[in-house]
């Protein structure tokens, strides 16, 4: 299975002067984490890191520390994260049926979800991991006043893996391209286009390290999962 791993952001949430993905936690930089568990997958055999040239160096350095023994190619990212997918499926290789797309930022998805979604996508055009909601959700409008709330047993959180057929997903690209459509994931594009989306069982634990304080967190959960360092 192909994975491409968006990793060209700049991580203005994080509020650091440099990619965010560069940061370390547990003593190894965010995107390490993320490729020591794409290299522990079993269905992984080539990997995707879509990102800026200006990371290259810091990138090529982290991939020849870990010793990696699966295929792994740096791909020019975009100004966001639609145009540098969009970049990363251009670049995949012409052998690619299927393609798991996963955040570098989510370092704490676990072999076994990549594994999970990378078998569940040869059955399915398009899926993507999320769980349920904990929280009430409300609609809200710009004055602050709520306008509904929506019943939360149909909620789920989008995570990533999210994995597609590669035909069909280039074609959603081209469409999104074409409307104008801006996006935040992948399976926007696809519900957009009239496709069918399949939930697989996220991760409670599979956050998106977007801010200061989830680099607490995403350290505390290691350190349960590990131990102390
Ligand atoms: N990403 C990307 N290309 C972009 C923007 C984002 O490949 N032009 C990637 C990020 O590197 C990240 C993932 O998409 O792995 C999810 O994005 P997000 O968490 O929003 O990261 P940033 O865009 O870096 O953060 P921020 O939005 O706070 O600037
Ligand atoms: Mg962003």
């Amino acid at each position: 299975m192909h994975l491409l791993i968006p990793a060209a952001g700049s991580g203005r949430r994080m509020g650091s002067n440099r990619n965010k993905l560069l940061l370390q936690v547990r003593s190894r930089p965010i995107i390490a984490w993320t490729l020591l568990a794409a290299q522990a997958s079993d269905e992984i055999s080539w990997i995707g890191i879509i990102s800026q040239p200006i990371d290259w160096q810091d990138f090529k350095k982290i991939i020849a520390d870990l010793q990696l023994t699966k295929p792994v190619e740096l791909i020019q990212g975009g100004s966001t994260r639609q145009e540098s997918v969009y970049n990363g499926l251009q670049s995949l290789p012409a052998n690619a049926k299927q393609v798991l797309i996963h955040d570098g930022a989510r370092c704490l998805a676990t072999p076994d979800l990549l594994n999970r979604c990378a078998e569940a996508i040869r059955q399915c055009p398009g899926l993507i991991a999320a769980v349920p909601v904990k929280d009430t959700i409300k609609v809200v409008d710009e004055n602050g006043i709520i306008q509904s709330t929506p019943e939360r047993s149909q909620l789920w959180a989008a995570q990533t893996p999210q994995g597609f057929g590669v035909k069909l997903l280039k074609q959603c690209h081209a469409e999104g391209v074409a409307q104008g459509w801006e996006v935040t994931d992948d399976a926007a594009l696809f519900e957009k286009s009239g496709y069918q989306v399949q939930i697989v069982q996220g991760e409670e634990t599979n956050l998106k390290v977007t801010t200061p304080q989830d680099l607490a967190i995403a350290e505390f959960i290691f350190k349960t999962r590990f131990g102390e360092e």
